[in-house]
């Protein structure tokens, strides 16, 4: 796979392009993209020097492996119009709830195909992807494309039963954090910390706080426990959390992504 073409250009999509292409997992002259905003496109074709394409016929023949970053209830129709288009090419998607079996239904058996459910933070390399464990890429071609998304984050494999899960976690879970970082900023700004330093502060935090257990493999509740002495400050935080039930709410916002 040389070429990689991308159907939709709007939050997840610019995500992945910026990513890959800063990551340097393929060249910008690789590149094709189709989207359906001309000014916001070229502006940013202007940043990452990709290449544009007028409709998704002639980005498919450009390309050898098109992904598809449009929102669910877009999909099929878009399918409609270039499933025949799309023989023989690698047929890549990011949409949440279109898995394996979907595609099978909607593509020519002649187009292989995986679902990847990605997160936005790729854009700064730190990305997560999760790929479907059922795909119909040839070993060679999903070797090169899982090699080419580690290079802007990690990539993890995931039984179809387990991608819906997944995405609540990971793919929704940018926006859960980001609303944790907002929320300490904001009491550090009731505090008297300026709100730039808010962000970083609560940032680093949370940075540090992830790097520690993802290399040392440590417990959360160890790192908490770190924090906190006894009969100390941190341990009184903590009880506050408790008490505003900080716990039952993650689940409950992941419930609720899963319409639970
Ligand atoms: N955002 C995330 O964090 C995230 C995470 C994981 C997965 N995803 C998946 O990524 C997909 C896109 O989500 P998003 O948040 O990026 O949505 P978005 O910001 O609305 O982007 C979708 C883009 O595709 C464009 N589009 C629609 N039909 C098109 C067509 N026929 N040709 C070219 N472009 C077309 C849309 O244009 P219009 O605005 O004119 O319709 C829009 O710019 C979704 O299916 C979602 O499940 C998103």
């Amino acid at each position: 796979m040389k070429t990689l073409g991308f159907v939709g250009a709007g939050n997840m999509g610019s995500a992945l392009i910026r990513g890959l292409i800063t990551a340097g997992a393929i060249e910008s002259e690789n590149v094709y993209v189709c989207g359906h905003h001309p000014e916001a496109l070229k502006a940013f074709q202007a940043e990452m020097h990709f290449n544009i394409s007028e409709d998704i016929p002639s980005l498919i023949e450009k390309c050898d492996a098109i992904l598809f970053a449009v929102k669910p209830y877009h999909i099929e129709k878009v399918l409609e119009g270039c499933k025949d288009a799309l023989r023989g090419k690698i047929m890549l998607s990011v949409i949440n709830g279109y898995d394996f079996d979907r595609y099978k239904a909607l593509l020519h058996p002649d187009t292989p195909h995986l679902f990847i459910m990605p997160n936005t933070p790729c854009s700064v390399g730190e990305g997560v992807f999760m790929f479907e464990s059922r795909h119909s890429l040839p070993e060679n071609e999903h070797k090169q494309i899982e090699e080419m998304f580690s290079k802007a984050g990690s990539v993890f494999h995931l039984p179809s039963h387990l991608m819906a899960a997944g995405a609540a976690v990971a793919g929704c879970g940018p926006a859960f954090i980001a609303m944790v970082l907002e929320a300490l900023s904001d009491a550090a700004v009731k505090y008297g910390i300026p709100r730039v330093l808010s962000y970083k502060l609560a940032s680093q935090t949370a940075l540090g706080c992830a790097k520690l257990q993802l290399e040392t493999g440590m417990h959360p509740g160890v790192i908490k426990d770190g924090v906190c002495s006894p009969a100390g400050t941190t341990i009184r935080g903590v009880q506050a959390l408790e008490k505003a039930g900080m716990r039952s709410a993650f689940m409950d916002a992941v419930d609720a992504v899963m319409g639970k």
